[in-house]
């Protein structure tokens, strides 16, 4: 802390001090219990002051070591520019409360109004970010190695930015004084008996209103769920209801957006089926569709941030008529969120046939923890890579080499 406090006070050091001495520090996960215990009637706001104050340096400055190993090229453009303006001016803000003091509730007060306000400036963090990646792309082209860079950094970042906001939420919504009239049981944006059936109708019902919006049809649903602790009992997890509904809603958008497409000429849709069941470590959800899938070479492109299409400015501004298919990120970011409490989601397709989506939760709060970036030696490893020889054979192209061996080039 003194070392913070000589920082603070000798305006002439770089911001960077700041940074190099932040990422000193891993940051801390939290379990889905410890989110619950700082909400729960025992709840203290000092304490997760204190908590916050270090921990979002630490995560801010963590991931911003990572920013410094994109292309110089990336780095130089406005958008990008823009953002880290962003990342290092709420990183001060929140460092400014280092000294303050946790028993005055005048600084409490300003340290929720800080948290908001951050949010606030972060809002288009993921749009600017997208949209730095496609300037980069249009001017110098991507290769595989910076693909899989950028890829790497994305999950990362990404990851990070959906960290920071779930804390800061958590803190904001808590100990703002009000409690949430719509879901009085919510611990923040945790809900501790989230019905995940339910959850699957909501994203389900408003993606078929923006395809019928879309394309003046759409498929129904069919949907079976499975409770392996108790028979029709609702199946139900202590989990985020805006991070399940995001997912959903993305893969039921995809799911009816092939669909339609596949079957433009039929008179009947064929139905959107969802498996939904609960066991003793997993919660499962699969999404299947009959939308004439995807072949197995293009799956891992499909989550790809470099391949996916560009976010025209247009698209965003013009987000009042969205079509069903934005700029791409609709897979790479659900798998996020599905990550991010050691979930998961994965693509089954069958070209000619269909695609199944599966999102994969822990069913056991204990085995929710985050799953935050850390950055460290191994980290770094992984933007040192460069374009080395595949270590697997490639099919020769002569076909008269064949039966000959081949001189290593
Ligand atoms: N169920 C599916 N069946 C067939 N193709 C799919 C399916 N899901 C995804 N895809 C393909 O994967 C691509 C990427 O999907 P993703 O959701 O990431 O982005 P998008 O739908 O193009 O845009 P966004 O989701 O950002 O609005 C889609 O454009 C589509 O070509
Ligand atoms: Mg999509």
């Amino acid at each position: 802390m003194k070392f913070t406090q000589f920082l603070l006070r000798n305006s002439s050091i770089p911001k960077q001090a700041l940074v190099d001495r932040f990422s000193k520090f891993s940051p801390s996960p939290l379990s889905m219990k410890q989110f619950i215990d700082f909400g729960s009637a025992n709840a203290c706001e000092k304490t997760s002051f204190v908590f916050l104050r270090q921990e979002l340096p630490v995560r801010l400055a963590n991931i911003m070591k990572e920013i410094d190993f994109l292309p110089d090229k990336l780095l130089s453009t406005p958008s990008l520019q823009l953002l880290q303006s962003w990342y290092a001016t709420s990183l001060m803000e929140i460092v400014g409360f280092l000294e303050k003091e946790p028993d005055d509730k005048k600084i409490l007060k300003k340290f929720t109004e800080t948290l908001v306000n951050i949010r606030n400036r972060h809002n288009n963090v993921v749009t600017t970010m997208a949209q730095g990646v496609v300037e980069y792309k249009d001017a110098f082209g991507s290769d595989p190695v910076t693909n899989q860079n950028v890829q790497y950094f994305l999950d990362r970042f990404y990851m990070s930015r959906i960290s920071t906001r779930m804390i800061m939420n958590q803190h904001s919504l808590i100990f703002d004084g009000s409690a949430n009239p719509a879901h009085p049981k919510h611990i923040g944006t945790i809900d501790p008996d989230c019905d995940v059936t339910e959850v699957v109708k909501d994203a389900f019902d408003s993606s078929k209103m923006l395809c019928e919006q879309y394309y003046l049809t759409s498929p129904e649903i069919d949907l079976t769920q499975v409770n392996a602790k108790g028979p029709d009992q609702p199946l139900r997890i202590v989990y985020v209801p805006s991070h399940l509904y995001h997912m959903l809603f993305e893969l039921f958008k995809n799911a009816m957006r092939a669909t339609v497409e596949t079957h433009e000429m039929a008179l009947h849709l064929p139905p959107v089926k969802v498996r939904v069941s609960l066991g003793s470590e997993d919660l499962t959800i699969k999404i299947s569709d009959r939308g004439g899938g995807v072949p197995l070479r293009k799956i891992e492109r499909l989550f790809s941030y470099m391949y996916s299409t560009a976010p025209s400015p247009v698209d965003i501004d013009n987000s009042r008529n969205a079509p069903l298919a934005g700029f791409g990120y609709g897979l790479p970011i659900s798998r996020l969120y599905a990550k991010y409490f050691q979930g998961d989601l994965q693509l089954y397709s069958m070209e000619g046939y269909g695609t199944s989506a599966v999102i994969y939760l822990k069913a056991l709060s204990s085995e929710s923890v985050e799953r935050l970036p850390v950055y460290n030696q191994s980290a770094i490893r992984h933007y040192q890579t460069s374009n080395e020889a595949d270590d697997w054979c490639m099919p020769s192209k002569d076909p008269k080499k064949l039966g000959k061996y081949e001189k290593r080039s």
